[in-house]
């Protein structure tokens, strides 16, 4: 099963794996969103199961909830947990300042939230998401459905005194009907191409009435664990400006990559 793995998501599931060496017992765990994200869960899943591993996770949206209760993980909401030690996350994109762009699954809201009451956060990516500059994937900006097409002409407007290459913005929709997100809001993906001030970016996007939150993480990154193909993986540290290498071997007939490839 798992020869059918592309080498993209063998890189993914290696950065999953090194990022569940940071899970201790008794830590609260902000749990990411996407197919990064997903990996780790499994991993998280499985020392749970076979080592006894004891933590409790809050899930950045419902789909991670629905697959952490499932592989064993117990889940607590933000509130029960008030503080978490740690949380994961993919990301679309990731800068040389760890600086990102999240959202393409349409949880930054809750992934925000949770990743800002976090001592640390730590990204899970392959090397396909490292970008020079932000902004080649679309920002996604979540709004409230009342007055959208309002909301997004102001945005359009703003984006005339931005620092950026594109101004086009598009409704996220989920065939023919708005994309919903978990909070009952819409998505504005803006095709920007290049944001010169992602900092600027976001404490501006922040400010318009109708958007509730932004793509944009700005100084929220402290880890960033990027996957390759053959097993290899690099962790940078911001803080502590360090780069280490190293290299994990998998068992191709793991259960996780049967689990997650039906
Ligand atoms: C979810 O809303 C996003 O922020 C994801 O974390 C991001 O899109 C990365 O997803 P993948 O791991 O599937 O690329």
């Amino acid at each position: 099963m798992a020869g059918e793995l592309s080498p993209i998501d063998k890189a993914k599931f290696v950065a999953a794996k090194r990022a569940a060496d940071f899970v201790e017992d008794g830590m609260r765990v902000g749990l990411g969103t996407g197919s990064t994200a997903a990996w780790l869960v499994r991993c998280l899943g499985e020392m749970v199961r076979d080592d006894g591993l004891k933590i409790r996770g809050v899930p950045t949206s419902t789909r991670t909830a629905e697959l952490a209760r499932d592989v064993g993980i117990e889940v607590i909401s933000l509130d029960e947990a008030r503080w978490l030690d740690l949380t994961i996350d993919g990301a679309d994109e990731f800068d040389g300042d760890l600086n990102l762009i999240k959202g393409g699954g349409g949880a930054l809201l809750q992934e925000k939230v949770v990743a800002t009451a976090s001592d640390q956060m730590i990204v899970i990516a392959d090397i396909g998401k490292e970008v020079e500059n932000l902004g080649a994937f679309p920002l996604p900006v979540e709004l409230i459905p009342f007055g959208w097409q309002t909301t997004q002409a102001l945005i359009e407007e703003m984006l005339i005194s931005m620092d950026v290459l594109g101004r086009n913005a598009t409704l996220r929709m989920n065939g023919d009907t708005p994309f919903i997100t978990d909070e009952g809001n819409y998505i504005l993906d803006l095709h920007l191409h290049r944001i010169g001030n992602p900092r600027q970016m976001a404490l501006v996007m922040n400010q318009m009435p109708g958007v509730v939150e932004n793509g944009l993480f700005i100084d929220i990154c402290d880890k960033v664990i990027i996957g390759y193909g053959d097993g290899r993986v690099e962790l940078r540290d911001i803080n502590e400006g360090t780069v280490e290498h190293d290299r994990l071997d998998f068992v191709e007939s793991d259960n996780l990559f049967t689990d997650l490839a039906e």
